[in-house]
């Protein structure tokens, strides 16, 4: 699988939808986060697919099992393609997740994506912060084990860990990887970034850009010159 979501991290609709039509990016698969989702509600969502967005609803799910199973329920709803829980929520949120997205979908369930070490923490984080011991990339693969034994189609994770994750889970467990920057890009909040061929070459899934589009003097130009290197020369 190789696809590609553009992170719409705006406050309000009008502003992202400013930005699609500016930089010529009608129908391009999108992510919806909590920022934007926050603020606009489930009708964004289906002015997204009027116009015809395939939609990634990161909202990072971490509650106990029952309330997560519920909200997931709700969410499947919007049949959305591909929406996300937190794996330190444990096996069993895990799975409630999973049966929540059965029982509330329409047609195909969105596939369940766990997130398991955020880009933006490193070792000094999870060691110090977090205490958790150990090395980052191990433990993005253990949660991403975690996940796949508990139902989840696929990990959040940092290009790096896509390899030792595709070992543990298998070469379907999708591996989807955001911090993603061209060449040259500030790297910014992310503290495990990487490049689209680096991601290409690691047997990435699927890529979340955010500001190495947004934030690019030319969104469009950098759209498709990420395009192009995730897609080895072919746009
Ligand atoms: O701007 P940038 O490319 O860093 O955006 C990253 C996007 O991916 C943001 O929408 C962020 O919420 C999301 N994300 C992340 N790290 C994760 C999971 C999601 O950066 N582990």
């Amino acid at each position: 699988m190789r696809e590609m979501y553009l992170a719409l991290d705006f406050p309000e609709w009008e502003e992202a939808r400013a930005f699609i039509d500016t930089h010529d990016l009608y129908g391009v698969p999108v992510k919806v986060g909590m920022e934007l989702f926050y603020r606009e509600g489930p009708l964004l969502i289906e002015k997204l697919k009027e116009d015809g967005h395939p939609i990634f609803l990161d909202l990072k799910l971490h509650d106990i099992p029952t309330t997560v199973m519920k909200a997931m329920k709700n969410i499947a709803r919007l049949d959305v393609d591909m929406v996300t829980v937190h794996a330190l929520g444990g096996s069993e949120m895990i799975r409630k997740a999973k049966e929540g997205l059965m029982a509330g979908s329409v047609s195909d369930s969105p596939k369940l994506i766990a997130v398991t070490m955020l880009t933006s923490a490193d070792a000094k984080v999870m060691n110090h912060e977090l205490r958790i011991s150990g090395d980052v990339g191990n433990h993005a693969a253990h949660l991403a084990a975690l996940a796949h034994q508990s139902g989840a189609d696929g990990a959040v994770c940092s290009v790096g860990e896509v390899q030792k994750i595709k070992k543990a889970c298998g070469l379907s467990f999708l591996a989807v990887t955001p911090g993603i920057r061209l060449k040259g890009d500030s790297v910014d909040d992310q503290k495990r970034p990487s490049t689209p061929g680096n991601a290409r070459a690691n047997g990435a899934d699927v890529l979340v850009l955010g500001r190495a589009v947004r934030n690019a003097p030319n969104p469009s130009a950098a759209y498709n010159k990420v395009i192009e290197e995730w897609n080895d020369g072919n746009v």
